[in-house]
């Protein structure tokens, strides 16, 4: 059997390099084993019967996946007496197989450096290469593309050798599913092209159709929709002339990613709707995929109430499977139609999930392409960031670009910190977000050109509470609720709303805190011009109290002499007070 067919593909993301094999778990689909299971009939014709009859029941076990069950039996075979030297050779493959499934790759690892270093001793090169091939796969279930990459190469020169043309099929299929990782699609569609002339020349029908599905991803992340559809074809022809039902459905599933990818929606709706009729019963595992397509198509076509009926639905599938990826794409659409109904608490929530769990799946190492995925997630975040602080701004038109720039004086600020590429990206995001709550605070006080009174005061003190309650069963990354919560926080303990002094008030909220301050001196307000750099400075320096004295020099001295898109000049001054007069 063969492994390392990739077989879904969510919204433009690889799917999980997944098991295509003939007795793979039907829940599993989308496990990326590469495995490596001979034929047993050349095994059959000289061993026992007994030997025979174990070797039936552990493949048994497998397609039922009691793995445990399996190792068992593997186990007893490798010690059997009474098997042979090759069957006891292929017992130990087998086992490490086993205990990969089992998620225990050192075991696994153990018993498959065995199996190599036993089959080079007995002068076995295709053991030896089918050995090496499964030792590959472990390293790539354990996110070392490298070390894979390297053995399945190894493996493929001992297939080479031994003249094994299934088994070098087999590889070069790894070998694509590797590069898919890496995202280097080109070379993933040579080594899948490479592997699917293998599996023609040999008449391999079903695995020929399985390369050909990868094939299909490949070009369909390229964008290469025609050459997809008809790799597409090819392998449902494939399918149905071996009558693989099962792989005929998991196809369909995957084709109607190629449908919305080109825009074809009724045919699109039309093949979701035949395989939901032909999975009534909620046990086809695909089923959550193919609401999660409807959902999608649903928003589209701007039916958001359906979009999100559909996209929920499928979230129920995937988190009734753990199924981590499905549940990512789920979200990440979900943030789409809350995007598109602006509701923007929800989209961030759901971007928020999606982030995460696509972390969870990098750290897995099992879906090609998440660094890509969460890149443009990150962008999406940005964008609603400004777009939400925007909003507030228009609230208040004295206070335009606001958000942005002081999310750029706080960057500056916590980049000289020391604040990473990953912390200063969520700061950044914080930054956006710090004045959220003002949407509590009525426009007349927002853009009010005197004092406020006491009254008005208390409503606008309550803007970081407000803030933080928007965003409170969001479990983001990084220090943003404290910038929400604390930016106003005074270092002299004497600042609102938790009255925290010095170090308490957290860092980031301490590095906002002069960001907002020296912006909103900086720029015209309704009651005054912008101030100079020079006043501005002289007058948070006076300020004792306020700030974290250390932060507040650092940034001081960088404002001094950077080049600040619309810092206040004289000219713009003198224009101000013109049109003040006027
Ligand atoms: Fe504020």
């Amino acid at each position: 059997m063969l492994l390392g067919a990739l077989f879904r593909l969510s919204s433009a993301a690889w799917r999980h390099l997944s098991r295509a094999t003939a007795t793979r778990r039907p829940p599993d689909r989308r496990r990326a084993v590469m495995t490596n299971r001979r034929p047993t009939i050349e095994l059959r014709a000289v061993e026992s019967s007994t030997v025979r009859e174990n070797i039936d029941r552990a493949k048994h076990a497998e397609r039922e996946g009691r793995w445990a069950d399996a190792c068992g039996i593997y186990e007893a075979l490798v010690r059997d007496p009474g098997a042979n030297a090759s069957t006891r050779l292929a017992a130990l493959r087998w086992l490490g197989r086993a205990y990969l499934e089992q998620g225990n790759r050192g075991a696994a690892l153990d018993v498959l450096e065995a199996a190599v270093a036993s089959a080079d001793i007995v002068g076995s090169p295709p053991a030896v290469a089918q050995a090496l091939n499964v030792v590959g796969i472990v390293y790539q279930v354990g996110g070392d593309l490298d070390q894979a990459a390297a053995i399945y190469a190894a493996a493929r020169a001992k297939a080479e050798l031994a003249g094994d043309a299934a088994l070098i099929a087999m590889i070069d299929q790894n070998l694509g599913t590797v590069a898919m990782i890496r995202g280097d699609l080109r070379a993933a569609l040579e080594a899948f092209r490479l592997s699917h002339l293998g599996y023609q020349t040999l008449g391999m029908r079903n695995h020929e159709a399985q390369v050909l599905n990868n094939i299909a991803l490949a070009y369909m992340e390229l964008g290469e929709l025609g050459d997809a559809e008809t790799a597409y074809n090819l392998a449902a022809e494939a399918f149905e002339e071996e009558g693989d039902r099962a792989r005929q459905l998991d196809l369909a599933v995957n084709k109607v990613q190629l449908y919305i990818a080109g825009r074809r929606f009724d045919e699109a709706l039309a093949q979701c709707e035949k395989l939901l009729t032909v999975a009534k019963d909620d046990s086809a595992p695909w089923r959550g995929e193919v609401f999660r397509h409807v959902g999608v198509i649903a928003r589209e076509r701007g039916d958001y109430a359906r979009a999100s009926d559909n996209l929920l639905k499928a979230e129920e599938h995937a988190l009734e499977s753990g199924d981590l990826l499905l549940r990512a794409d789920v979200s990440e659409q979900l943030a789409e139609v809350y995007w598109a109904q602006k509701r923007n608490r929800e989209m961030l929530q759901s971007l928020n999930e999606a982030h995460s769990l696509y972390s969870q799946l990098k750290a897995q190492h099992r879906v090609a392409q998440v660094e890509k995925r969460n890149g443009a997630l990150e962008s999406r975040f940005l964008e609603l960031a400004k777009h939400w602080g925007d909003s507030i701004e228009g609230k208040d038109r004295y206070t335009q670009g606001h958000c942005e720039r002081v999310a750029f004086f706080a960057c500056v600020l916590a980049d000289s910190a020391g604040f990473n590429g990953r912390s200063l990206f969520w700061f950044r995001i914080g930054a956006l977000l710090h004045d959220i709550g003002k949407i509590i605070v009525p426009m007349e006080v927002l853009n009010k050109p005197g004092k406020l009174t006491d009254e008005e005061w208390v409503i606008m003190k309550r803007h970081p509470e407000a803030g933080l309650e928007l965003v409170a069963d969001i479990d983001f990354p990084g220090d943003i609720t404290a910038i929400i919560r604390n930016h106003h926080e005074r270092w002299d303990g004497k600042g609102y709303p938790d009255g925290l002094k010095g170090e308490e008030i957290p860092f980031a909220a301490r590095i906002l805190c002069v960001a907002d301050v020296y912006d909103a001196l900086t720029t015209t307000r309704s009651y005054r011009p912008g101030l100079t750099h020079a006043r501005a400075a002289e007058i948070m320096r006076a300020s004792t109290g306020q700030f974290d004295p250390e932060l507040l020099e650092t940034f001081l001295d960088w404002a001094e002499t950077a080049d600040i898109p619309g810092r206040p000049t004289p000219q713009r001054l003198a224009i101000f007070a013109s049109s003040a007069t006027a």
